[in-house]
């Protein structure tokens, strides 16, 4: 009985804006220069039975068999005696990072567990300064030690996270091993069944970075409906309150100087420049900013636009905008895809999107991507839904699991709320509807609306289908600002073509409606002419002319992102002549050959654009 009353208070108390501040990561170093990039080979260490942390009957582990320890294995051996070790990091062998062990090695092919990851590196250092590592994804749960000592642990395979290592690093032969354990359950987000690969390890960038004692960990800045600029800059730090802070946007005049509260949060607030530029998908116009406190300097570029709706309206800029888009998963063009984005990648992604599909937006699913991606977005002039991955079923019940979403959001907004590109946060896609799923997506919808009130919320709905009546009835529906389906009618089910063409969508009037999916699988260079079955680039073209034609009748409609850009691994997918691990749904082959859909999509995109 208390139990339930616990759990009812817990779901009751509304998401204060003190439970946000409570959200925010304790290090963020936004927008900083690195001291130095650890990207390269590691040496790498799988443990299956996770000797490295616990030993048999759940005894800590052994000394000869903890991977994290500050020990020089071979020269420890070379003195001879009765110990011995079980493991050697020094001499193991390497993989290059970022990147998921899946692809880096064979044999790891479908590797899933604890990985024990070690990069060696020098560190000098001027006296006073503070030292930290930024770690931008890790797929999933991960311990770091320094030199033997454990300095920070994080869940969560695609959000960064900081640690602070001023007591534990050295000048010289720094020892950095990493414990990833890419192992999903019950109670992760996502959960362990997903339609994408698992790509386990460090799969971005880990950089070290220095900065003075007080420095600034964090700053904002947008444009506001009123055309006003407002921001903050965050100090962290022995002093950090009332400290002279400024901000410059040099290409528009603009100086601000603020002093920090006793909390080291400085605030700014300006009316807009008459020659400010508002960013958008037709001039992406970024400017650089500027920040200063201390002798502390970070730099940033940022462009200033408004979003939000009005009636069936998306309103960028005060203008009604359609967006037209495709879904991305965070995998690189290639037969080998090691979920490795660096900025070729990105741009050759994002380019064809803007420059082959003529698209304005990009659904970047199912989880926050590598923010190359955002940033590449920002500059070629691309929107974007973000989504964390609560995806499908979770455990909606345990209120643990709702703090790992919240945190991942917290995670994920602050890392790119400074990205003019992003308009939408979806906090899920295709989750059953059911009383605990809507209570877990409420609280997650006040959560997002507590950290950005300045972005649109949506999510990837299911829809109710009856004849040839489409119904969109979540009960999620007053949360969110844009609503968004997934629709498979034609691909999924035994509806014909004709019958995609005569479906009639019965939609919420008052709210934008975009389709967040459809697509259907086709085998690059599978090709029949006559008969145009399923999984021919024939049969997908045809799917694209029927649910397009479909889609121009729904009212409300502002919006496409088919599923997919790029065919992508997927272990539910294998069918041995079309599939072979890869869900083929993309307009593009894993290997970047566009198929005969990638014309139909681009064709009605350039036509719209005009
Ligand atoms: C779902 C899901 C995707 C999946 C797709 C498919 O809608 O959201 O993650 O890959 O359908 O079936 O191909």
């Amino acid at each position: 009985m208390r139990a339930c009353i616990a759990l009812a208070l817990f779901w009751a108390t509304s998401f204060s804006a003190f439970a946000a501040d409570a959200l925010r990561p304790a290090l963020l170093l936004t927008a900083r220069a690195a001291a130095q990039d650890l990207s390269g080979p590691w040496t790498w260490s799988k443990d299956l039975y996770r000797t490295g942390f616990t030993d048999i009957n759940g005894w800590p582990a052994k000394p000869r068999m903890q991977r994290f320890r500050d020990v020089d294995v071979a020269g420890a051996e070379a003195q001879g005696g009765v110990g011995f070790f079980e493991y050697d990091l020094d001499r193991a062998p390497a993989m290059d990072i970022p990147g998921a062990w899946n692809s880096a090695v064979p044999e790891l092919r479908y590797f899933d567990g604890l990985m024990w990851f070690q990069r060696r590196f020098d560190a000098p250092t001027r006296p006073g300064r503070r030292s930290f590592l930024r770690f931008e994804a890790v797929n999933y749960r991960t311990t770091v030690f320094l030199n033997g000592r454990e300095v920070g642990k994080h869940e969560g395979g695609f959000t960064p996270f900081v640690v602070e290592v001023t007591q534990a690093v050295r000048e010289t032969g720094n020892r950095l091993v990493v414990g990833v354990d890419s192992k999903h359950d019950a109670q992760t987000i996502p959960a362990e069944i997903t339609d994408w690969d698992l790509y386990g390890g460090i799969t971005r960038p880990v950089k070290f970075f220095q900065t003075p004692a007080t420095f600034i960990d964090d700053a904002t800045l947008r444009l506001t409906d009123a055309g006003r600029i407002v921001g903050s800059l965050q100090l962290n730090g022995p002093q950090p309150g009332n400290q002279p802070v400024s901000l410059r946007i040099a290409a528009l005049g603009v100086t601000l100087q603020a002093r920090t509260d006793a909390n080291g949060e400085a605030r700014f607030d300006t009316a807009a420049p008459a020659a400010l530029k508002r960013w958008s998908p037709e001039s992406p116009t970024l400017y650089d900013v500027e920040l200063e406190a201390g002798g502390d300097k970070v730099r940033d570029r940022v462009g200033f636009r408004t979003i939000a709706v009005r009636g069936s309206d998306i309103l960028l800029n005060g203008k009604p905008v359609n967006l037209r888009g495709i879904s991305i998963h965070e995998e690189e063009i290639g037969p080998n895809p090691a979920r490795r984005i660096d900025e070729a990648a990105a741009r050759r992604l994002l380019g064809e999107v803007k420059n082959g599909l003529h698209g304005n937006y990009v659904r970047l699913s199912h989880y926050p991507h590598n923010e190359t991606m955002l940033r590449v977005a920002d500059e070629l002039g691309l929107l974007v839904w973000s989504e964390i991955p609560v995806y499908w079923s979770i455990d909606w019940d345990t209120p643990a699991v709702l703090d790992k979403a919240r945190r991942m959001q917290a995670e994920t907004i602050y890392r790119d709320r400074n990205r003019a590109a992003l308009i939408l946060w979806s906090i899920g896609n295709e989750t059953p509807v059911g009383e605990a799923r809507t209570r877990f997506h409420t609280a997650l919808a006040e959560t997002v609306r507590a950290l950005d009130p300045s972005r649109l919320v949506s999510a990837a709905l299911l829809v109710e289908r009856q004849g040839d009546v489409i119904h969109i009835a979540d009960p999620l529906l007053p949360q969110l600002d844009v609503i968004a389906v997934n629709t498979y009618a034609g691909w999924y089910g035994d509806d014909t073509l004709d019958t995609v063409r005569r479906l009639r969508w019965d939609v919420p009037a008052d709210k934008p409606l975009l389709f967040s999916e459809f697509g259907a699988d086709a085998f690059a260079g599978f090709r029949d002419e006559k008969l145009r079955p399923k999984f021919s680039e024939d049969y997908q073209a045809d799917y694209y002319r029927a649910t397009l034609a479909m889609a121009a009748k729904v009212p409300t409609l502002r919006g496409l992102s088919p599923w997919v850009l790029k065919d992508f691994r997927s272990p539910r997918r294998e069918h041995p002549v079309y599939q072979n691990g890869w869900n083929r749904k993309g307009l593009i082959s894993e290997t970047g050959q566009r198929k005969l859909a990638f014309d139909v999509l681009a064709e009605h995109y350039r036509a719209q654009a005009k």
